[in-house]
């Protein structure tokens, strides 16, 4: 074949990076980039970029194999779920959820469990297309006077036998609220969002009717969600609505209802294999619930100085909101971070403060370097 050589770099000294915080798009391990960057301008031994091959190619198919199989395994998901990789990250399932898992089984009726800006977004969405009621709310804010916010108990909430299903976010991003496991509703089956952690710990997916996340937490880069749904749900058409809605037509096609996005599904592949790599799920847990006692102990010791509103049970491992006493603290130390490497540490545009995002490519060392930064910022602050 005729052969091009690779041209020089545009520059021999790549810039510097830092370390990311940031909520998703999120920080990438070294390897991955790396091997992306290889892969971009050839993809093994095929002299095309991995960017540039055919999803329908054999090769492509075989990156498929390995990435479901990789997914199957990680997350031990048994045969009754298919997984389906969906563009378009997480927001298009707050729709489709109801769609396919209420209208599409004749059961228009769901319940939501409200934790945070995520699921009360998924709750007013699905209130369009059926009766959605509220099983459970946690109040709004996250502020530095709002009291304590905990997710109420099971035993409290309402939920109708009658619903589709019983809908709950996993782990609330802005909010910084994380369930330590599923609630236990008997007979109820469970739809959960789990973009911002998924692939932390490990998940008992046979409970689960569908479990839906955004890839660009843990799995990859933004543009691609994946769903882990009961193959008893899946439906061949859903009477009035365009077949691209459809969960049983992606499954059907495989994920190719159309051209996927190759990049997106090959660095999740890069993520799986990086996982393994780091010893699985369940290594990866270990070492989550580390960093961020380590960055929970930080901010509690601080004499109120750093502050998180969450009850410790439901404090979230991957996602770390805090405040300072002021704004003008809290623009310095934004500012003093950013120009010591500690990248994104901005909290959401609706809650302001701060925030670390401690997905599974953030070393411990990182957390360490953050928990310093801190302890150092409040001498010079205090
Ligand atoms: C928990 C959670 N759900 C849903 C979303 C929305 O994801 P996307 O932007 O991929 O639609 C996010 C995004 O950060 C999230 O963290």
């Amino acid at each position: 074949m005729a052969v091009t050589t690779r041209p020089q770099a545009l520059s021999s000294k790549p810039p510097a990076r830092g370390l990311n915080f940031g909520p998703g798009p999120a920080l990438l391990p070294e390897s991955v980039l790396v091997k992306a960057q290889e892969a971009l301008w050839s993809f093994e031994d095929t002299g095309m970029g991995i960017a540039e091959i055919s999803h329908r190619s054999p090769r492509f198919q075989e990156l498929m194999e390995r990435l479901q199989t990789g997914v199957r395994t990680l997350l031990k998901i048994p045969d009754t779920h298919e997984v389906l990789f969906i563009p378009a990250g997480a927001t298009p399932h707050f729709d489709l959820v109801p769609v396919n898992l209420a209208l599409g089984a004749g059961c228009p009726q769901a319940a939501y469990a409200i934790t945070g800006h995520w699921s009360r977004l998924a709750y007013h969405e699905a209130s369009r297309l059926i009766e959605a009621t509220v099983a459970t709310e946690v109040g709004a804010g996250s502020g530095r006077s709002s009291a304590e916010r905990q997710i109420p108990d099971v035993a409290h909430w309402s939920v109708d036998r009658r619903v589709a299903y019983l809908y709950y976010p996993d782990n609330e991003s802005i909010d910084g609220i994380e369930f330590p496991g599923p609630p236990e509703i008997p007979s109820t089956p469970l739809v959960s969002d789990m973009t911002a952690n998924l692939f932390s710990r490990p998940v008992p997916v046979e409970r689960f009717d569908l479990i839906f996340a955004g890839v660009q937490k843990n799995l990859g880069i933004t543009g691609l969600g994946i769903v882990i749904v009961r193959k008893t749900c899946l439906h061949e058409a859903i009477p009035g609505w365009p077949p691209i809605f459809c969960y049983g037509r992606w499954a059907e096609s495989r994920s190719m209802y159309n051209t996927p996005p190759t990049l997106n599904w090959y660095f999740a592949l890069l993520m799986v294999e990086w996982m393994e790599a780091q010893g699985g799920v369940g290594a990866l847990a270990v070492r989550n619930a580390r960093k961020a006692s380590l960055l929970y102990a930080t901010i509690d010791q601080s004499g109120g100085f750093y502050r998180n509103a969450v009850a410790p049970a439901c404090r979230s491992r991957m996602n770390v909101p805090f405040t300072l006493p002021t704004d003008t603290l809290t623009s310095r130390f934004l500012e003093e971070a950013a120009r010591s490497g500690l990248l994104q540490l901005e909290g959401h545009r609706s809650t302001g403060g701060c925030r670390a995002s401690i997905y599974n490519a953030m070393p411990e060392s990182g957390v360490r370097a953050l928990c310093e930064f801190m302890n150092g910022f409040m001498q010079r602050a205090g």
